[in-house]
């Protein structure tokens, strides 16, 4: 491993910094907790430390600063320490004179969460791991602590200050979610068992052009489905005319040199890329199904159709390893459930190990009750996008300089 993790870490009556991400979807008017997954996948860690004897200080995040999903992490507190049987105190506060106290007075299996880190304007700037450092909260919360965590893979894509300003001061570590997202992602990444099929859908599409060059320029999947929005935009790149209401769902990502690069990729790869041949088109909230040939059409297209559906299923049954990131269409409405809920369930029912990611998809999955089918669910979304491009992360990457400035 290129860093540290628990096994190497000596942490009983020691304090411990631990960043976790549990950024969760919130209720729009009440803005109480919709999805308990981020918050109990963090609790193994939580629960490890405390066994191991450690006073615990939490560092975690909600929402951006003016959005309508940045709230205190009070209600986190209460649903970590239900999720986990460990008592989770929260601070509304960060790095004032009475966290400083309470850290002080902190006994053995103690565990604070102080308040969502973004509410510190310091948090976002835009600064690398050595300038974050030197920063306020680092300045005030690394003095009073022997260790740094981080366990928070799905923010691992952000280089902000609690996620990679400790890591040039303490003995760092990777949490056990951390360890094991990255061990799993690793896995696909690098030996796949074959063959390795990508479904690719969702409302995203600027970087799925990368995503599938790499994948397939690497040698590591082997075919590629394309559905959701991607599949209207690669339809767009090919020249063919979707019609208006389709065309607008494009307008906010579908830049000319996005669809410059989708063409790039479609016509290398072609071989490999399935496109939909059909969709499931809204008429009067009811589902009526078209073919390509029969585009442009003044039907929003809001999901895959049924020929496409029984193509790509055979696809999936000759899989080994399926990796799906985003839904086949608009699966929070019934009527355009079928392609996820059919595809999904071809890879439940299929030999594969596989591994899904995105809230929307993990929503979806939840929705058709298959999540304890799936082999694996990434807590990730942007930090998950970024693995598979190839990017580094900069939160992994501090992890890896701390290893090696330990071991200097
Ligand atoms: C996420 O939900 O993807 C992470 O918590 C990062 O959140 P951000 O996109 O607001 O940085």
């Amino acid at each position: 491993m290129e860093f540290n993790t628990l096994d190497e870490a000596e942490v009983e009556a020691k304090t411990v910094i631990l960043r976790i991400d549990i950024n969760t979807p919130l209720d729009r008017d009440t803005h109480q907790i919709l999805d308990l997954t981020r918050i109990k996948n963090a609790v193994p860690t939580i629960k490890e430390l405390v066994g191991k004897g450690a006073k615990v200080v939490i560092l975690a995040h909600q929402g951006r600063k003016g959005s309508r999903d940045f709230t205190s992490l009070e209600q986190h507190a209460e649903a970590l320490s239900e999720c986990s049987g460990i008592k989770i105190r929260f601070t509304p506060d960060l790095m004032g004179e009475k966290v400083i106290s309470a850290i002080r007075s902190m006994r053995v299996g103690d565990v604070l969460l102080l308040d969502n880190v973004r509410g510190w304007d310091g948090e976002t700037l835009k600064l690398s791991p050595e300038e974050h450092s030197k920063s306020e909260l680092v300045r005030k919360l690394a003095p009073l602590a022997q260790l740094y965590v981080n366990d928070a893979f799905a923010a691992a894509h952000r280089s902000q200050c609690s996620l990679v300003g400790f890591a040039p001061l303490l003995p760092s570590y990777a949490g056990r979610l951390m360890e094991k997202e990255l061990k799993t992602l690793s896995k696909i990444t690098t030996n796949p068992a074959k063959p390795f099929i990508m479904l690719l859908g969702g409302a995203k599409f600027s970087e799925v052009p990368t995503v599938i060059e790499r994948m397939l320029a690497l040698e590591l999947a082997d075919k590629v489905i394309v559905g959701g929005l991607p599949a209207h935009a690669f339809y767009k790149a090919k020249g063919v005319l979707l019609g208006a209401p389709t065309e607008r769902s494009l307008q906010r990502e579908g830049s000319p040199e996005v669809y410059e690069e989708i063409k790039r990729v479609f016509d290398k790869y072609e071989a490999q890329i399935h496109l939909p041949i059909d969709f499931g088109g809204e008429i009067n909230g009811k589902r009526e199904e078209l073919r390509v040939d029969e585009l442009p059409t003044n039907l929003p297209l809001l999901d895959i159709g049924t020929q496409s559906i029984n193509e790509f299923k055979e696809v999936i049954a000759q899989a080994k390893t399926v990796f799906v990131s985003g839904p086949m269409g608009v699966s929070e409405n019934p009527n355009f459930m079928k392609g996820t809920k059919e595809l999904f369930t071809a890879i439940v029912h299929s030999d594969a190990f596989s591994l899904v990611g995105g809230a929307h998809t993990i929503a979806a999955v939840k929705k058709l009750n298959l999540q304890d089918k799936i082999s694996y669910i990434s807590t990730g979304g942007g930090a998950l996008e970024k693995y598979m491009i190839g990017k580094p992360l900069p939160a992994v990457e501090a992890l890896k300089e701390a290893k090696k400035r330990m071991e200097s």
